[in-house]
């Protein structure tokens, strides 16, 4: 028995949407999903009981980040990642590969791995796929990732045919290294950049060694809003129906929508709480920069549709105030509704997709919203 198995429900009438639940040692997820991004074991700011409060599902957190501090032998003694944070709803890691190739300097990728210098100390290191493995079987994550390349945005037809192709045999030796797979399911990564030849060939070569799950890589990493959509029309039926599928490094209102639409099943970002502690919050009607003076004898709610614990107790005044002090509750507040918001907006997204009404829900959406990109 697979550890993560996908339930599909149904498709959306009116999009390539689907409604599903993944099954996953630690409980069900219901699809489509966004998972908060906890890089070090924590969601910045907020505890798993506020997480769970707002009927956070399933989070994330990264190989790369918890390898160098405190170091996966230290979170494998504590019992795994789920005890060591006390979380018990599903976790998945990031597999460290984007990591790498978005913190540190003077990378060198070759066949056998990634050399790198440590972001913290500068030491020297070196990560390959069975290390990647290795550290993620320590960690204990419902889902890990496949160790793969994420290119820079814009990358030449011949660079990214020959990292496409790497990151298969690579996607080899994680299945190969994965030494828990009753438990943690592991997940292939598509990549190919802008180039439909390469994202079919990508997604050739992993659908061929049958993981549980399959990400769509190399998006959202400078690319126009076009050129996702249309990667992801052109990605998702490449992919098993009976498999979920999840698109990294996305968290806008807008992109979950468009995502949901082309078949999408799960998202992450650091994008909701990294605003967050800017002052920057996700609302109904488009972004919300609470640090600007406009809001300073504002005492109503960051977003009056919102029913989180903040906007129903704090004004914009009030958090303005705490955000511009620099005080950590402020930061507080900001995350845990903007979370909520995107929580929320995915429940909003299930709902439409059970009543066949995804894209009567996404103009709905959009004409409130504004089309800036929170
Ligand atoms: N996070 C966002 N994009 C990517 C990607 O392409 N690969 C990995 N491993 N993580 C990501
Ligand atoms: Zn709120």
């Amino acid at each position: 028995m697979a550890a993560v198995t996908y339930e599909h429900i149904k498709t959306c009438a009116q999009s390539g949407a689907r409604l599903g639940r993944l099954h996953t040692p630690h409980g069900t997820v219901e699809t489509p999903i966004f998972m908060p991004v906890g890089t070090l074991a924590t969601v910045k700011t907020l505890s798993p009981e506020e997480l769970e409060d707002m009927s956070a599902q399933i989070i994330l957190a990264n190989t790369y980040h918890l390898w160098l501090r405190p170091g996966e032998d230290i979170v494998k003694e504590a019992g795994g990642l789920h005890k060591f944070m006390n979380w018990d709803r599903p976790i998945l890691t990031d597999s460290g590969g984007f990591q790498v190739f978005s913190l540190s300097e003077r990378r060198k990728i070759t066949e056998e791995g990634v050399h790198f210098r440590n972001h913290i100390n500068g030491e020297k290191l070196f990560l390959p796929p069975e290390k990647a493995m290795q550290i993620q079987n320590d960690l204990g994550p419902d889902v890990m990732m496949a160790f793969d390349e994420c290119p820079p945005y814009p990358a030449e037809h011949s660079y990214m045919k020959s990292s496409v192709e790497r990151t298969s045999r690579w996607a080899e030796r994680c299945l190969e290294a994965h030494a828990r797979p009753e438990e943690q399911a592991l997940f292939g990564i598509v990549q190919g950049g802008e180039y439909k030849d390469l994202r079919r060939q990508s997604a050739e070569d992993l659908v061929s060694m049958n993981f549980p799950g399959y990400a769509i890589g190399g998006l959202s990493v400078g690319e126009p809003k076009d050129v996702m959509n249309e990667m992801l029309e052109f990605t998702t039926p490449l992919l098993p129906d009976d498999k979920p599928r999840y698109l990294m490094g996305v968290g806008s209102a807008d992109a979950l929508i468009d995502g949901a639409i082309r078949g999408v099943d799960m998202f992450d970002c650091v994008l909701p709480t990294r605003i967050a502690r800017n002052g920057s919050c996700m609302t109904s009607h488009g972004r919300v920069t609470v640090r600007n003076a406009k809001y300073a004898r504002d005492f109503g709610p960051l977003d009056e549709n919102c029913n989180c614990h903040v906007c129903r107790n704090y004004s914009r005044a009030y958090i303005r105030h705490l955000v511009k002090a620099n005080e950590t509750f402020g930061f507080r507040l900001t995350s845990y509704h903007n979370l909520y918001f995107l929580l929320e907006l995915m429940r909003k997204v299930r709902q439409a997709i059970q009543e066949d009404r995804l894209l009567d829900f996404r103009e709905e959406f959009f004409e409130q919203y504004g089309f800036n990109r929170p």
